[in-house]
């Protein structure tokens, strides 16, 4: 067939790819077109062997063709400066070690890491309490935004390509492999610090709140830790897709904040019965669904604040891992109960859920729109700082660590 005289084009879909192939999908979340290079040949063949032709507006600006393999390669040092926890206790155990640079695998980039967003499970993985999955590097950090250089196979069409992208672990460091599925590009206008903000707090919010808990348009829910980096992700998310959002914070000054950055209503959780003014705030009816963070006594206050068909999601438990529930109240109130935790979640999956937010959540960020709160950042070799600025709680937003101004 003769595909060129017919000016078809097709996407990695039409062409019937393997559905969640990582490569293929930030081929097509990148909006590229891809044809046959060479008539009458098998297509996926040509894959394995990199006889496809790319093209695309984002690709040829960022000049990937450019740039040869062996230019790239010998520009990587064999060591970089990553960040290893390796003791439980105290941020002060944080050192800073001398690592081979990672080598990427097949459907992996290596990206030169200009930025890592700091999480609590990485506090609570330097103190021993969230042992890193298996495969994932012993080196710290779930986030990070920067420049690919190499890749394991197709996707060194993407040398050059500025980035941010989810890892299980390794983010701390000056270089970190990423699955190419969870890349995603950095629009003009978000610098590094932005970007490596994102992903993190974006994908288990995305995941939890929208996918698990069906949040939807009208829908009221109520998140806690309103200022933490993932009620600052939640806020914003309610806002662009027409929740209404309470959140709780434990002190005024915090819910002033939530407040300024768009929750619709903030409850001093110190100072307030948040059931009593989530009954008030919603005249009674109560939301539809709540995003747990504290787990323990809170989840039967928690169910207490759910209308009727109402969906709690549980992604940590920071006061305790077990809870008492009615399960009368469950049955009568057809409650749901759910949660995840993202990180140990396959590739696969992980890159179904980057492929939604980019149809989803990023034309909002290359518009603008959406833009992390960022509450501070710190060089790597002040990760310790960091951490010890997070167990403060006096953060608002997002701290980063930033590797490269
Ligand atoms: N399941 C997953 O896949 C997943 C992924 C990422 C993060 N997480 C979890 O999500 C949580 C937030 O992560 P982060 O990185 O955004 O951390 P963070 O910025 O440090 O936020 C922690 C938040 O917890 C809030 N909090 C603590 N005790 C509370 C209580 N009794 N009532 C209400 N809020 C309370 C704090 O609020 P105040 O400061 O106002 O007290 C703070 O805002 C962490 O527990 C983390 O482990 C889960």
């Amino acid at each position: 067939m003769r595909l060129r005289a017919l000016h078809m084009r097709f996407d990695a879909r039409d062409l019937g790819f393997q559905r969640f192939d990582p490569f293929l999908q930030f081929l097509d979340r990148e909006g590229v077109e891809i044809l046959p290079a060479e008539l009458g040949q098998r297509i996926l063949r040509f894959v394995g062997e990199e006889i496809v032709e790319i093209h695309g507006p984002k690709l040829t600006r960022c000049l990937c063709k450019s740039i040869s393999r062996s230019a790239v390669s010998s520009a990587i040092p064999e060591t970089m400066k990553a960040v290893v926890a390796p003791q439980p206790d105290g941020a002060e155990e944080l050192s800073v070690v001398e690592r081979p640079v990672p080598k990427p695998g097949r459907g992996e980039v290596l990206v030169r890491v200009a930025a890592a967003g700091v999480n609590r499970p990485d506090v609570l993985q330097r103190r021993g309490l969230y042992p890193p999955p298996p495969g994932a590097p012993d080196i710290l950090g779930l986030e990070i935004a920067g420049e690919i250089v190499d890749s394991g196979d197709l996707a060194q069409a993407f040398v050059g390509q500025r980035v941010c992208a989810l890892v299980a672990g390794g983010g701390y460091a000056g270089y970190c492999v990423a699955p190419a599925g969870t890349c995603l590009p950095i629009p003009v206008g978000l610098s590094m610090v932005e970007a490596a903000a994102i992903p993190e707090t974006l994908f288990t919010v995305w995941s939890n709140l929208f996918e698990r808990g069906f949040a939807a348009d009208g829908d009221t829910v109520l998140v806690h830790g309103g200022t933490s980096g993932i009620g600052t992700m939640a806020v914003a998310l309610g806002r662009l897709f027409g929740l209404t959002v309470i959140v709780t914070c434990g002190t005024d000054s915090k819910c002033r904040r939530a407040e300024a950055l768009g929750a619709d209503s903030a409850i001093n959780y110190q100072t307030q019965d948040f059931v009593e003014a989530v009954k008030d705030l919603t005249e009674g009816k109560g939301v539809q669904v709540v995003l747990d963070m504290v787990g323990g006594d809170y989840v039967p206050r928690n169910l207490a604040c759910l209308a009727d068909d109402g969906r709690h999601v549980s992604i940590a438990f920071q006061r305790g891992a077990k809870s008492e529930i009615v399960i009368p109240d469950l049955m009568r109130r057809r409650l749901t109960l759910t949660g995840s935790t993202l990180r140990p979640r396959s590739v696969e999956f992980k890159t179904m859920v980057a492929d939604e937010i980019a149809r989803t959540v990023w034309p909002y960020v290359e518009s603008g729109r959406l833009r992390p709160v960022i509450d501070s950042t710190f060089p790597l070799s002040e990760a310790g700082k960091a951490h010890a600025r997070m167990e403060a709680g006096d953060h608002v937003g997002k701290i980063v660590l930033e590797l490269l101004k």
